[in-house]
Order: structure tokens, then C-alpha cells, then sequence
């Protein structure tokens, strides 16, 4: 079995020989791959749709994985019970929009723990996930990208440290990965035509346009 490349990222972030969620797991097929590559003890696989966990389910068996990975019907994380939330130890959110994956850890509190790590891969509104984490005492350790096709991907390694504190420039993580100069010459012309549709538009949302601004000055200040 293979992973797309937007995956491959996601693996790469797994600690060793951890037990992990995946929420919003679909296919099922990271942690297939991550068990069947022994980089993951146990696996739970969780989705809020009955389709997607069954169509998970039946790939977990063709793979042979069925008895390493329990697959849960459940909104976010939800579901778990006490015992599993003890158990697990790292969380994957991917291929989910950023005000998703930020609803699902504010629904979470026991991800408040200095010995959870998550793995998160959102689609979208990545620089607002970014200050929720901050501004909840979760420090972002390591950010990687990754490619397919036309599309870029960002992925990040999380962890709760407790200290409330301002985001950092949300580019500087990424500067020493080898796609960052594709990532940020794209980044810089999609903020660009951002904040020009706004200026000719008369700058309808004023706190937005702070904020690309503010994300325009913090990218250039990486190159
Ligand atoms: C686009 S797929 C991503 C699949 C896989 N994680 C990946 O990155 O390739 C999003 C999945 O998240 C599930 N999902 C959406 N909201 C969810 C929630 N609140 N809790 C759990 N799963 C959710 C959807 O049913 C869908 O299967």
C-alpha cells in the first residue's frame, strides 16, 4: 500500500511505537500504513459518518489490520471513553478545515495534557488554528509540507505546554523544509491578490485586511 504524498506527511510526524487516533479517518489508510509499517502499536480509526468508518473497516480487514484497529462511529472525540482517552496517546486530525479540527479540541479538554501529541493537517483556516492553539497554551513543535499535483499541504506536530502565549510568525517552522520557497512565493501572490481585491473592493472588513497584512509582513520577513 502507498500513501499520497499529503499523507506521507502526516506518517512522518507519528511518534515511534505510539497508540493514535485518527479522527476523521475515512479510508482508514493512515493507519493502516502505520501499522502494517509496526510504527504504531494499536490504532483507533474514527469517523462521524457510518459509511466512511465502514468503507475504513473493510479496508482494515483486507489489510489484515482488523484486530490492531478498533474503528469508533463518533463526532470528533466524542465517543471515547475514559479508558481509551488514557490509552491514546497521539490524535490526528487531517484533511479537515482548520475551524473543524479547532471545534473538535475545544470539545476535547483532556488533549490539555503534556503527554498527548497531535498531528494536525488542516485545509484551511491554518493561520486562525494557529492562534486558537496558541492562545490555548499548545505550542506547534514541527511543521513539514508536501505536494500533489498543483497542491500544497501543511502538517504540524502539536503539544500542550500550558503557557498562553502570542503565535509566533506562523511561516518560521517552515522555512528549512525544501518546499518552502515554492510554498512561500505561492503564499505571497495569494495574499498579494488578497489584499489588492480588498483595496480596490474599498476595504470592506477592515480586521481582515489587518490580518493579511500582518501574515504578508510575517512571510517576507522568512524570505
Ligand atoms: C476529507 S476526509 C479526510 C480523510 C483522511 N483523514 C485524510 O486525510 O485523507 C474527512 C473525513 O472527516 C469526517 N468528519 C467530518 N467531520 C467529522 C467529525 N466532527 N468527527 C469525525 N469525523 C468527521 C468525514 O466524514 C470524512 O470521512
Amino acid at each position: 500500500m502507498e500513501l499520497t504524498n499529503r499523507l506521507k506527511s502526516v506518517y512522518s510526524l507519528l511518534p515511534e511505537d505510539c497508540i493514535m487516533i485518527d479522527v476523521g479517518t475515512d479510508h482508514c489508510y493512515l493507519p493502516i500504513y502505520a501499522i502494517l509499517n509496526e510504527k504504531v502499536k494499536r490504532a483507533y480509526a474514527a469517523d462521524v459518518r457510518q459509511g466512511p468508518l465502514q468503507n475504513g473497516k473493510e479496508n482494515a480487514a483486507v489489510y489484515g489490520c482488523s484486530e490492531r484497529i478498533t474503528a469508533l462511529l463518533s463526532d470528533g472525540l466524542q465517543a471515547l471513553s475514559e479508558a481509551q482517552q488514557q490509552d491514546i496517546d497521539t490524535v490526528v486530525c487531517a484533511g479537515m478545515g482548520g475551524t473543524l479540527i479547532q471545534n473538535i479540541i475545544a470539545a476535547a479538554p483532556f488533549l490539555k495534557n503534556k503527554n498527548k501529541t497531535l498531528i494536525l493537517q488542516p485545509q484551511k483556516a491554518i493561520f486562525e488554528l494557529k492562534e486558537y492553539l496558541a492562545a490555548q497554551g499548545f505550542e506547534i513543535q514541527k511543521e513539514v509540507l508536501s505536494k500533489e499535483g498543483n497542491k500544497m499541504y501543511q502538517c504540524m506536530l502539536v503539544r500542550f505546554s500550558g503557557k498562553v502565549h502570542t503565535p509566533p510568525n506562523p511561516f518560521a517552522l517552515l522555512k528549512s523544509d525544501v518546499l518552502f520557497d515554492e510554498y512561500a512565493a505561492r503564499e505571497k501572490r495569494r495574499m498579494q491578490r488578497q489584499k489588492s481585491g480588498m483595496e480596490q473592493g474599498g476595504i470592506p472588513d477592515k480586521e481582515r485586511y489587518h490580518q493579511v497584512c500582518k501574515h504578508l509582513k510575517e512571510l517576507e520577513e522568512m524570505l
